[in-house]
């Protein structure tokens, strides 16, 4: 064996919580897995300890790195718990570096260790339960330790709806988003932008609140970001009224199939929707195939965004708001156009001019029947309809 392979860590450690999907957790949950633990964690020499809280578990788990990553993908799919969320992962050389040597999965219950009525050791004293001085330490110590684990899981559902979806995915895995380092490689960036957005807060704000721009917002992110994510796409970010998401390098067909379900689905909603605003959320997409770079950019400790930036990035814009002046809602450039499928019956639609560029850009556009936008006196027609039913 090389010197570099003796010296890599054969070893993991996982920390994780998790809240049981049914409610407290009861004594028949902890023996189930109490059984299961003991009968397969000795077999793989996985070591470590589970303690339950109410209805929050926390476990740690270590031993081979193997090992440690199979048991972990079969505890995160158990239904008796959720919200999973990966609070480190660490990694080790040797057995002498464990934290639970004689420990196959001892479990801590620390609702009854504080009921307890014999004495528990806290801060090194020997407290007595029934000692009613003892007895409010001890209360102390149970609710402190409570409300941290409750704090954890606020900070990490919180986290997990304003952060970045990338970004969440690292620190679900254990990795330390700070730390990954920015790499260049090959992306399909894509611009999906709500059509008039002005006009629609203007004819919104006619007869409703605030509120109920950002609910139709809301409606548009939504749509598009479940689809984007069920065709495999990261959401970058969203800018204002815009969704900006990116695909692997090779899944361009991916990326036109995605964008034709979007537009599919909004088309739906207009048909179907008795909300006269909904009728009026339309899209448009620019879809670029380059070179990016993928990483960290902003001040750490003040702002930081895991993001794509490049020429494809301002291409995908630029292509989007092309759009507008075609009769599609859906435009991409030659190097999507390339990678499609045959049999895609896919239009030239001209060539476009980007800042600072000397060389323009070819348009393309694809043949679908949700790919059709409507003439620009119907959906003038459309907004006049909505305003006087307003
Ligand atoms: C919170 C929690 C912790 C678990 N910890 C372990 C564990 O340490 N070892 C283990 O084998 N299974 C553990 N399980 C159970 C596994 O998810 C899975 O049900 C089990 O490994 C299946 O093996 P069996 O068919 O042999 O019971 C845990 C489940 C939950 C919900």
């Amino acid at each position: 064996m090389s010197s570099i392979q003796e010296q890599s860590p054969q070893y993991t450690r996982v920390q994780y919580v998790s809240l049981s999907t049914q409610g407290v957790i009861t004594e028949k949950i902890k023996s189930q897995i109490l059984a299961s633990s003991n009968k397969n964690n000795s077999k793989r020499h996985i070591t470590g300890c589970l303690i339950c809280v109410k209805d929050m578990f926390f476990q740690i788990i270590e031993g081979k790195t193997d090992d440690v990553e199979n048991l972990y993908t079969t505890i995160v799919k158990d239904k008796r718990h959720n919200n999973v969320v990966c609070v480190d992962k660490s990694q080790f050389f040797n057995e002498e570096e464990r934290m639970f040597p004689s420990w196959d999965m001892k479990s801590l219950d620390v609702d009854s260790l504080f009921s307890a009525k014999k004495e528990v050791l806290i801060c090194g004293e020997n407290c007595n339960p029934l000692d009613p001085a003892h007895k409010r330490v001890i209360e102390t110590a149970f609710s402190a330790f409570t409300t941290l684990m409750g704090s954890l899981f606020r900070a990490q559902q919180v986290f997990k709806n304003y952060a970045q979806p990338s970004v969440s995915r690292f620190v679900r895995e254990g990795l330390n988003p700070l730390c990954i380092q920015s790499v260049e490689t090959e992306k399909i960036v894509l611009f999906v932008d709500l059509v008039n957005y002005t006009t629609l807060t203007e004819i919104i704000s006619q007869s409703r609140s605030a509120s109920e721009i950002v609910r139709i917002l809301n409606v548009f992110f939504t749509i598009v970001m479940e689809i984007v994510e069920e065709y495999g796409g990261d959401i970058t970010k969203l800018i204002g009224d815009c969704v900006m998401c990116h695909f692997d390098g090779h899944d361009s067909q991916k990326a036109i199939d995605c964008s034709l379900k979007i537009l599919q689905q909004l088309e739906l909603l207009r048909n179907e929707t008795t909300d006269p605003f909904e009728k009026l959320i339309f899209c448009t997409i620019g879809i670029s195939k380059g070179k990016v770079i993928l990483g960290n950019v902003g001040t750490v400790g003040r702002k930081l965004d895991y993001t794509v930036i490049g020429d494809s990035v301002n291409t995908s814009a630029r292509l989007q708001s092309f759009a507008s002046s075609t009769q599609y809602y859906l435009i991409f450039d030659e190097n999507v156009k390339n990678d499609l499928e045959s049999g895609d019956s896919v239009i030239f639609c001209g060539s476009i001019e980007l800042k600072g560029k000397r060389n323009t850009v070819n348009a393309y556009t694809i043949e679908n029947e949700y790919n059709r936008r409507l003439l620009k006196e119907d959906l003038k027609a459309l907004y006049c309809s909505v305003s006087l039913e307003m």
